[in-house]
C-alpha cells in the first residue's frame, strides 16, 4: 500500500523555527525516519513539503489517481484557514490523520479551529514528530484491516 505524508507552509523551518515550540528535528529526519517504518512493513511513503496552498491541493488530486490509500497532513497554518484543502481531502476520498507538533489547544484561540479534524479519521497534537509516528502506526494496522 502506499501512504503519502503531506506537510503545509513554514514546516520546511523545523530544527531552527522556534524550536522551543516545534523541536530541534528537521523535516527530512521526520520523513526519513517514516519512509523507514513503512518501508520495514512493506509499505511505500511518499511526503511532500509546500508553502503553497494549490500544490498540497494538486498533490491531493494526484494522490486519488495514484490510489494513495491514506494520508497523513500536517496543513500547518493551513489548518485554520483553508476551506479548498479540506475540500480537495473530501473530493479525493482518502482516509487520513492530522497531527499537529505542538498542542493547538493550548496555544492562540485562532489555532483551537481546525478546517480538518471532524472529517479526520484521528487527530494527534502536542506530541511533536512522535505524533507522525504514532499516525503512521494507526494508518498501517488501519490498512491490514
Ligand atoms: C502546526 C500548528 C499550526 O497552528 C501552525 O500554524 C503550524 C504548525 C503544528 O504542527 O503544531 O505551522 O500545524
Amino acid at each position: 500500500s502506499t501512504i503519502l505524508v503531506l506537510h503545509g507552509p513554514n514546516l520546511n523551518m523545523l530544527g531552527t523555527r522556534e524550536p522551543e515550540v516545534y523541536g530541534y528535528e528537521t523535516l527530512s529526519d521526520i520523513d526519513d525516519r517514516l519512509k523507514d517504518t513503512a518501508a520495514a512493513h512493506g509499505h511505500h511513503l511518499l511526503h511532500l513539503q509546500s508553502n503553497a496552498e494549490y500544490e498540497l491541493i494538486d498533490r491531493v488530486h494526484e494522490a486519488r489517481a495514484e490510489g494513495v490509500d491514506f494520508i497523513i497532513i500536517n496543513p500547518a497554518a493551513f489548518t485554520h484557514t483553508s476551506v479548498a484543502l479540506r475540500d480537495a481531502i473530501l473530493a479525493a476520498g482518502i482516509p487520513f490523520i492530522e497531527v499537529h507538533l505542538s498542542n493547538v489547544h493550548a496555544r492562540e484561540p485562532f489555532r483551537h479551529h481546525s478546517y480538518f479534524s471532524d472529517i479526520a479519521e484521528g487527530v494527534i497534537c502536542g506530541l511533536g514528530s512522535h505524533g507522525y509516528d504514532l499516525a503512521l502506526q494507526a494508518a498501517l494496522q488501519r490498512i491490514h484491516r
